[in-house]
């Protein structure tokens, strides 16, 4: 009998090569399970920025409607690239890009027709200049230890005046259990705290990694990098959304945010 080991859960320091191999071994595990779990709420070819279910036919956080058409997007992190397939539906060039093999495969299979690239979003595979818009829905930049660098990235493949939005889980939830019950609403550790959440096999080595930056962490590492801050959006929970999806839930998101929206600029 194959006895499997149970991952170890902790907080630790860990870096960018560790953090990256950890995020492909996982995502190839266990990608399978997150789009049959949660591919029907993403939906096929629909853009949803999180587990509140905003979507961008109605946020318009990349452009009105005309300004898609025609432009180069690249998705990072696309997990199955559904966003990119809404973008296409658009009339927009996507190119989706994620470290997770088995997770593109996903992508073929629900009929992407447009580049897919595996590849880590701290080194793009791609010319200065290439794209008009860059976005991630929880993709790639809460599993990264170096977040500057993928901003760097992102604005060197961007052409000026290109926007670049982003999701990751509200740094808030940080500070609070990840439970999507009641006891989810109670602070049990520093918001302050940057220290990984690790989880780790019998040999101490990462299988699983997420990077905690607070809110003015972030707004610093997109202004580093040489972004101009458009807005942070903080969706609310929508009452047609009864469905919970790990730590988030409609109790909790009627009461403090769940994820955050970067919508960044690159000047020139
Ligand atoms: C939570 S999923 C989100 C996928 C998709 N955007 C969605 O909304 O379903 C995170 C994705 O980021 C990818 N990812 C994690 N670390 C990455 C990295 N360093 N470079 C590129 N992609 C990464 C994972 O493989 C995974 O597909």
């Amino acid at each position: 009998m194959i006895q499997e080991y149970e991952p170890e859960a902790t907080r630790r320091a860990t870096g960018e090569a560790e953090s990256s191999r950890a995020s492909r071994g996982w995502w190839d595990r266990n990608a399978d399970e997150y789009q049959s779990e949660h591919g029907a709420f993403l939906g096929d070819d629909r853009f949803v920025w999180g587990p509140e279910g905003l979507d961008e036919a109605e946020a318009r956080l990349l452009g009105p409607a005309p300004a898609l058409a025609g432009r180069d997007v690249l998705e990072i992190g696309a997990g199955a690239a559904q966003c990119s397939r809404w973008l296409a539906a658009q009339g927009a060039r996507p190119v989706a890009l994620d470290v997770s093999h088995r997770q593109l495969q996903h992508a073929l299979r629900i009929g992407a027709d447009f580049p897919l690239v595996q590849a880590d979003a701290g080194a793009l595979p791609f010319a200065d200049g290439s794209f008009d818009l860059a976005c991630s829905a929880y993709g790639a930049v809460p599993f990264v230890a170096d977040p500057v660098r993928v901003m760097r990235e992102v604005r060197r493949v961007l052409r000026p005046g290109g926007r670049w939005v982003f999701s990751v889980t509200h740094p808030i939830r940080w500070a609070l259990p990840d439970e999507p019950g009641p006891e989810g609403l109670t602070v049990a550790a520093s918001y302050f705290d940057r220290t990984p959440y690790v989880e780790q096999d019998e040999h101490g080595r990462a299988v699983y990694v997420e990077h905690h930056r607070t809110l003015g962490d972030r707004v610093r590492d997109v202004v580093t990098a040489g972004f101009r801050l458009v807005d942070l959006v903080e969706p609310e929970w929508p009452q047609w959304n009864r469905q919970e999806w790990g730590g988030w839930s409609p109790l909790r998101g009627r009461l403090i945010p769940g994820t955050a929206i970067f919508v960044c600029e690159r000047d020139h």
